[in-house]
């Protein structure tokens, strides 16, 4: 059975009081649009077309052809909203899936659920309900004696006992193609909001005999739209507690979920121990056995097993296994440890891979360069990368030894197995092997401070 997706974002989000188009406002991390994407793409496996109106060019900025548009303009309602859809999806369709583009809380679970009660039912329309403490605002599903569906009544229509209806309409319905085309072209405007309303469909398809059913949402919580920034904060804490609880169910350990943050892609595997105040972004990949935290900020970072990082940033980076990170490591964009690495305290690495088992162990900035096996970084090098205009080359060979409060000139190249001298500042290649020092010459002055000293209490 062919059912295609069309996910509705045409409207202004008034309530969300902000610039960026409400539906790209993040949610554990993620716009909510592409939470509800990822989610009818899995039950539906068809591209999704996207109704847009407000913000219609970030929209299409940010998931470029990743589902397909049609423009709502002006935006008439949820009704005329599906109507602009209707012309993408051809007769090869068996049912259409529509969904609000700010409901990111929806399950795969429920989603796919009712999807099987439309197949098993051969219903004309499945629409996704809910029962609450307080329906304030949402539309309320009316039966008759027998409980069959007999419409939805938004709250601006309803009369005050329709009002103490608590079974609710989430706005989320999978119709079959015909049936929704058929009642789409019967929709009018005489309403509370002179809007062409999606819901009146319903009672056309109920008085033309045909089968519409509900599906009652297990959890509430699931089906919330999100039309402020204080829905949007609760929507945050609802998707990162799920994320939280189905790692620890999967066996990692969180010693706070309540103060540990994980986006919904990011995945962390058993036996690894993640401590509170930890942020894990956009596509990170954590290993088993590692130890994250206290306080770290990683984002889009793969670390291998058995790696352990506190306290440290890091961004767009790698890490291998058996690594030792922080605390107050940062670690930028192309910044890679093979395995075996340490990296300690103060220590900021960029756009360079550090071979296994080399040390950078405190204070250090690594940019540009390539190190090689078992190297020593000693406390205090600086590769000089930039002249003002270019960034250059760092090349440590291995088992080269930098020692302590070196500046490495680059471009420049240190062999295989050489040292360099506490407080050089190299800017010729080092041969392998070689010592290099370049740094000025010890001069003795024997009895010198206290002539000096006794100079000064003379005065
Ligand atoms: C809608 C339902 C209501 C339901 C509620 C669930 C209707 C008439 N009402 O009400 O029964 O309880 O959702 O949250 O359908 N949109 C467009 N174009 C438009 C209007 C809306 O694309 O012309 C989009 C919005 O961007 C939004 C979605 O449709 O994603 C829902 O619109 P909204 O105005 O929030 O509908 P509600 O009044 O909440
Ligand atoms: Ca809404």
């Amino acid at each position: 059975m062919r059912i295609i997706p069309i996910i509705l974002a045409a409207g202004k989000g008034t309530r969300m009081k902000s610039a960026l188009p409400k539906v790209l406002h993040k949610v554990a991390g993620k716009p909510m649009i592409s939470h509800v994407l990822s989610l009818v793409e899995s039950i539906c496996s068809e591209q999704a077309i996207l109704v847009v109106g407000h913000g219609a060019e970030e929209l299409s900025a940010f998931l470029g052809n990743s589902v397909r548009y049609v423009v709502q303009e002006p935006q008439l309602g949820t009704g005329h909203a599906v109507m602009q859809g209707m012309p993408l999806v051809d007769a090869s369709y068996d049912g259409v899936f529509v969904v609000c583009g700010d409901t990111p809380l929806l399950t795969e679970d429920t989603l796919a659920a009712m999807k099987q009660k439309f197949i098993d039912e051969a219903a004309a329309c499945i629409i996704l309900t809910a029962q609450v403490d307080n329906p304030a605002g949402y539309g309320r599903i009316l039966r008759n004696a027998a409980g069959k569906i007999q419409k939805i009544v938004e709250e601006k229509d309803a009369t005050p006992s329709e009002k103490t209806i608590a079974e609710i309409n989430t706005g989320t319905y999978l119709f079959r193609r015909t049936a929704l085309e058929e009642a789409l072209q019967t929709l009018k405007n005489e309403n509370a909001q002179g809007e062409y309303y999606l819901t009146d469909t319903i009672s056309y398809l109920g008085q033309k005999g045909q089968k519409v059913e509900s599906f009652l949402s297990a959890d509430f919580q699931e089906t919330l739209g999100i039309n402020d920034q204080m829905q949007l904060a609760q929507a945050d804490a609802i998707l990162r507690r799920r994320k939280n609880t189905s790692l620890m169910q999967s066996g990692v350990t969180i010693t706070d979920p309540n103060n540990t943050y994980i986006d919904t892609d990011v995945t962390v595997a058993a036996d690894t121990i993640i401590e509170p105040g930890c942020f894990l972004r956009g596509n990170t990949v954590i290993g088993g056995n590692c130890h994250i935290g206290p306080y770290c900020d990683i984002k889009n970072t793969k670390i291998g097993s058995g790696s352990c990082v506190q306290h440290s940033v890091m961004w767009d980076a790698a890490v291998g296994e058996n690594c030792s990170v922080g605390p107050f490591a940062y670690l930028r964009p192309q910044a890679v440890l093979l395995d075996h690495v340490k990296v300690g305290d103060f220590v900021e690495i960029k756009k360079s891979e550090i071979g296994q088992g080399s040390k950078v162990p405190h204070l250090s900035y690594v940019g540009d360069a390539t190190v090689g096996e078992k190297v020593n970084i000693g406390c205090g090098t600086i590769t000089c990368n930039y002249d003002g205009y270019d960034k250059h080359q760092t090349v440590l060979e291995d088992d080269v030894f930098i020692g302590s409060n070196t500046n490495l000139v680059a471009p420049i190249k240190v062999g295989k197995g050489a040292f360099v001298a506490a407080g050089s500042t190299i800017t010729d290649e080092v041969p392998a092997d070689a010592l290099a020092v370049a740094r000025g010459k010890q001069v003795i002055k024997g009895g010198w401070a206290e002539e000096y000293r006794k100079k000064k209490i003379q005065k």
